[in-house]
């Protein structure tokens, strides 16, 4: 028992001179670890007599409650010496200027999106949305573009190995036009609907990407007739580019889903190399460019999307989301457009509290 006293203030004196928390702990695992003679010790309790242990088991019990609050206190003696160092000699300067403003911005694309909206909303539209990855009915054959059709192949479709439970072949969308008859299909006549997104085609160059943005339009009603379809254009695009001398030229084309079918030109001059739309394309200076697909909705597209073309009718337009922004915004090149380059966003994107709305204007400066 001696030897006990004797080791145990050897100890005490061991923890109150340790001087870092690991020397701390190695004299924790040798006095009460597992193998820790404080421990070997206790063992030695259950082979003694019952005399005996009445005796050596308060010592030896009283040895180790010491040494273990001697630790405790050492171990927190050290963590505040620490504490005490580093408020010492740490500093926090709660002066230093706030964060520069986020560097990121809002994607012209996004941006004219959302002018879309507001424009469409205000007369009535709703915005709708489909899946990029389409199937092949909704794609082409529900908008009379059959197996067979030429216009299939015009549209450098991206197709995957797989078919839908249907059997239908599965495909990334070529335009926004599925989403007129899945529109009519989920929820019947009249429809008013804008539907803005991504559209996919195998094509690559300074005016082509894989991947582009399209946004629809489809009215669907009684007695919609084709004054209706120019109103609704005219309207959208002098609001759109904030010009009251917005002029259209309407020409015949072909979509199979239109029919007929309706390209709109829109007159332009090129001023200071760039090209600014607005008065006749037939004036001196200025010229016609191609603006957008449209037409009265095929009675067949009608069909195919289960309403009734004697009772229903309507138009539709298609118009690229991409060449909108450029043609308001100033950029001349489409791939930019995706590059993901910050320079780029900071030039020509938006703040997030730029909130395009018709009272503030739709167009917020660049
Ligand atoms: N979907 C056609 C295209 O991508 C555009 C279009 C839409 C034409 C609606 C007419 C009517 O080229």
């Amino acid at each position: 028992m001696d030897d006990l006293q004797t080791r145990k203030d050897d100890t005490l004196k061991a923890i109150t001179a340790a001087d870092n928390a690991d020397a701390v702990e190695a004299l924790r695992v040798e006095a009460l670890g597992k193998q820790g003679w404080v421990s070997q010790l206790l063992k030695t309790l259950g082979k003694m007599t019952p005399e005996e242990r009445t005796e050596k088991a308060p010592i030896i019990q009283q040895s180790r409650a010491e040494i273990a609050d001697a630790i405790t206190a050492r171990k927190q003696a050290l963590d505040d010496a620490e504490q005490d160092r580093r408020l010492a000699t740490e500093t926090l300067d709660l002066s230093l200027p706030a964060p520069a403003t986020p560097r990121g911005t809002v994607h012209p694309v996004s941006q004219v999106m959302d002018e879309l909206a507001e424009i469409f909303a205000d007369l009535g539209f709703a915005v709708k949305t489909g899946p990029e990855v389409e199937d092949d009915w909704h794609n082409f054959t529900a908008l009379n573009m059959p197996e067979s059709h030429p216009a299939r192949a015009m549209h450098d479709t991206f197709y995957f190995p797989d078919h839908d439970e249907d059997g239908r072949r599965m495909l990334l969308r070529t335009h926004t036009s599925p989403v007129q008859i899945r529109t009519m299909v989920n929820e019947g006549a009249p429809v008013r609907i804008i539907a803005p997104g991504r559209v996919y085609r195998s094509d690559s160059d300074a005016t082509h990407t894989p991947m582009f943005h399209q946004v629809e339009g489809l009215v669907i009603d009684k007695d919609i007739h084709l004054g209706h379809l120019k109103w609704t254009l005219e309207t959208f695009l002098k609001a759109f580019f904030e010009r009251d001398d917005i002029v259209l030229r309407l020409r015949p084309s072909y979509f199979p889903f239109t029919e007929p079918s309706v390209e709109v030109d829109v007159g332009f001059e090129v001023v200071k190399g760039r090209r600014v739309l607005g008065g006749s394309g037939d004036a001196p200076g200025h010229a016609w460019m191609e603006l957008l697909g449209s037409g009265m909705v095929n009675a067949r597209v009608i069909e195919f999307a289960g309403l009734d073309p004697e009772e229903w009718q309507g138009f539709a337009f298609g118009v690229g989301v991409d060449r909108l922004a450029m043609l308001k915004y100033g950029m001349d090149d489409l791939r930019a457009f995706f590059d993901g380059d910050i320079r780029w966003l900071q030039h020509y994107g938006f703040s997030p509290f730029d909130q395009p709305t018709l009272s503030a204007g739709v167009g917020v400066s660049a």
